[in-house]
């Protein structure tokens, strides 16, 4: 017979993963809490099975527990749990949270369950998408090895590479995701800004960065970062550089400090990559640095 699983917080990352485990028959899907028990009736619904419940007092016990509320309130749902009584020794508690390491979990940890966190490397927009999306995704694992034992094959199931990561790593590792993904934007949005600074319309500069950007992200996921820089400093052109800081920072001195640590980045890439000798990355590195006493 499947583990029972219990669910406290089921939100898109909840949601998609007991849809799937439900309907993989990985887990039995037992009682599922969120904040409101109207949201933990949606919830049901999208899973497709299971049962809402309002309070965690209303919780039966489980073999696996989930945490997938936001980061925020992993450690006090833990607390909770802990002293509630529900959890009994060898009971498995895990959450998803990447920027976290699984001894958020201590609480439950000294009542006897095993404690562990499998976080998607992935970005969960919509739980239905996800859903459909969610095979061939990347988990960061870690935690005590018997609960591993149970969740590495449960997440595999539904078709995620799991892989391990240190725990003391997790913000680090988490990091990576947060440049990759969420900065992106950020960055496309300081795009969007300085192309509208320059009096192109927000609409007319997205259209223009369309191509350019995804051509980008194709060349790095072909040829690697190094190969796929191109641009004034990927050249040496260390005078179009230095102008190009001096006009950012007129404009606006905190695009002005994301050009030049961008920039210092992008030389140690294209030095690595042999574009051009160690004087030329040293006349790079000069022509993006500040002025002494200009800084704020
Ligand atoms: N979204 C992503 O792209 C992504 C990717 C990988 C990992 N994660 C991780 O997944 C976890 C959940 O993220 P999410 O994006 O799924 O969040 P979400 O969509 O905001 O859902 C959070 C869920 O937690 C419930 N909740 C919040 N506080 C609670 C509490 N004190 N007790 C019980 N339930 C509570 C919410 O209830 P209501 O529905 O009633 O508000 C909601 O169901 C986080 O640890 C996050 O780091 C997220």
């Amino acid at each position: 017979m499947a583990r029972t699983l219990n669910i406290i917080g089921s939100g898109r990352v909840g949601r998609a993963c007991a849809r799937m485990w439900a309907q993989a028959g990985v887990f039995g899907i037992q009682d599922v809490l969120t904040r409101s028990r109207a949201s933990a009736a949606e919830a049901v619904n999208f899973i497709g099975a299971g049962h809402a419940v309002g309070r965690l007092e209303e919780m039966r016990g489980a073999d696996v527990w989930m945490i997938a509320t936001r980061d925020d309130a992993i450690v006090p749902s833990c607390v909770t749990l802990a002293a509630s009584g529900k959890v009994t020794p060898d009971d498995i508690v895990f959450h998803v949270s990447g920027a976290t390491s699984s001894s958020d979990l201590r609480p439950v940890k000294e009542k006897g369950a095993l404690i562990a966190s499998v976080h998607p490397v992935k970005t969960f927009t919509d739980a239905g998408q996800a859903v459909e999306s969610f095979p061939g995704t990347f988990c960061g694992a870690e935690g005590d090895a018997e609960a591993l034992k149970v969740l590495r094959p449960a997440f595999e199931r539904i078709g995620a590479k799991v892989f391990e990561i240190a725990p003391e790593m997790k913000p680090v590792y988490h990091a990576g995701g947060v440049f990759a993904c969420n900065y992106l934007v950020a960055l496309i949005e300081a795009a969007l800004r300085a192309h509208e600074k320059a009096g192109i319309p927000r609409a007319a500069s997205l259209a223009a960065l369309e191509p350019l950007v995804r051509e980008t992200v194709d060349a790095i996921f072909e040829r690697g970062p190094a190969r796929a820089l191109t641009g004034p400093i990927s050249r040496g052109d260390t005078a179009t550089v230095a102008r190009q800081l001096a006009s950012v920072r007129a404009w606006d001195r905190e695009m002005g400090e994301l050009y030049r640590s961008l920039g210092l980045l992008a030389v140690a890439l294209a030095e690595a990559d042999r574009r051009f000798d160690a004087r030329r990355a040293a006349d790079l590195r000069a022509a993006l640095v500040i002025p002494h006493g200009t800084r704020e």
